[in-house]
């Protein structure tokens, strides 16, 4: 088995390709490095530069390398920059997997997993979203995830490839601190960000429904995550591979934003407290995944909490930027 990882020197797909390789996978990265960083991945990983919209490139790499299944990662994933430049979210995200599914087609591999996003859900008022929760997204990249699982299971069923496509919920943290999330798009980053500049953290809105206040949501490890793939990428080499299966990748268990302030302030030692701003146009009270269709397909379930994700994430921020 050989595992093509898109997407391998991004965040995420690089503890997924560390956790891939360190269970005795052999794995090749695909990245055209816009926002990868290639030094992440693991010394035996060889990694390709290049797009996955490159259709002749995508069939060389499957041949040369002799792929047999797909962890599909590579992405754009800011969803003010979808809003702003939607056409281009569609062209990469969905047209960059259209061109990937045919050569996998081509190719006559059976086995695909898909990156797909909680923001396929929208702002569903429920207490704890399944995966049968109707999807509604909010914004043009929650509808290229959305149209990219329709594009996955479409495939799927025309070409007799096994296919799972993973929601993730809040990714935080880090597997190692050199693995650690270098943006600032998520909010655990995004409030190391805030107090390295001396500000104090922003908290959007403290008039929601919930227990104090501010929103709730979902976080899961990257560590965790980058488990949740390994387990995917069984199940389709197993005796029950085959068909499609779509899964929450999430703890189950609402944090709310003061929560999250708290574990930070206690990790980083500034506990300043948050200005509080008016809320956000679009952002609901609550969204937590059921964990449990996961845990009963593959057999995954999340191991680390929150404290683990924030140390995690402030020993990356601490080797990238200093204190
Ligand atoms: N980080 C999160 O909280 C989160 C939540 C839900 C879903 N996701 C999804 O997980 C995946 C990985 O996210 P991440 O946080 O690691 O982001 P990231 O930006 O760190 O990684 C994406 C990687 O893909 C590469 N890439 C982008 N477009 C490409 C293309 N057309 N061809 C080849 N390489 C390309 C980038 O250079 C980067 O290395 C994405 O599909 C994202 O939508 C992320």
């Amino acid at each position: 088995m050989t595992w093509l990882i898109t997407g391998g020197a991004g965040y995420i797909g690089a503890h997924v390709a560390r956790v891939m390789t360190e269970a005795g996978e052999r794995v090749v990265a695909l990245d055209d490095l816009s926002a990868g960083d290639a030094a992440r991945l693991p010394d035996e990983v060889p990694l390709v530069q290049g797009s996955s919209l490159d259709g002749e490139l995508l069939k060389r790499v499957l041949a040369e390398h002799a792929v047999t299944g797909v962890l599909h990662l590579a992405a754009r994933k800011q969803v003010a920059e979808s809003v702003a430049q939607p056409a281009r979210y569609y062209r990469e995200n969905v047209g960059g997997l259209a061109a990937l599914l045919d050569a996998v087609a081509e190719a006559g591999i059976g086995r695909f997993v898909f990156s797909s996003s909680a923001a396929v859900y929208g702002n569903p008022d429920v207490d704890l979203i399944t995966e049968d929760t109707p999807c509604a997204p909010v914004n043009p990249y929650g509808e290229t995830k959305l149209a990219g699982e329709w594009l996955v299971r479409a495939a799927g069923r025309a070409h007799g490839i096994a296919t799972v496509c993973l929601r993730y919920f809040n990714v935080a943290g880090a597997a190692a601190p050199e693995l650690a999330d270098t943006g600032v798009f998520n909010i655990v980053p995004m409030v190391f960000d805030r107090l390295a500049r001396g500000e104090a953290p922003r908290v959007f809105g403290d008039d929601y429904p919930t227990p104090d206040g501010t929103c709730v949501r979902d976080y899961v490890h990257v560590a965790d995550l980058a488990e949740a793939h390994l387990a995917a990428a069984r199940r389709l080499s197993g005796p029950e591979a085959g068909g499609d299966l779509t899964l929450n990748i999430g703890r189950g268990e609402g944090v709310s934003v003061r929560e999250l302030l708290t574990a930070i302030g206690e990790v980083t030692g500034d506990r300043r407290p948050p200005v509080v701003e008016a809320r956000r146009p679009g952002d609901a009270p609550r969204a937590v995944g059921s964990a449990e269709r996961a845990a009963a397909e593959l057999g995954w379930r999340a191991r680390r909490g929150v404290p683990e994700m924030v140390s995690s994430a402030w020993q990356g921020r601490l080797r990238h930027h200093g204190a």
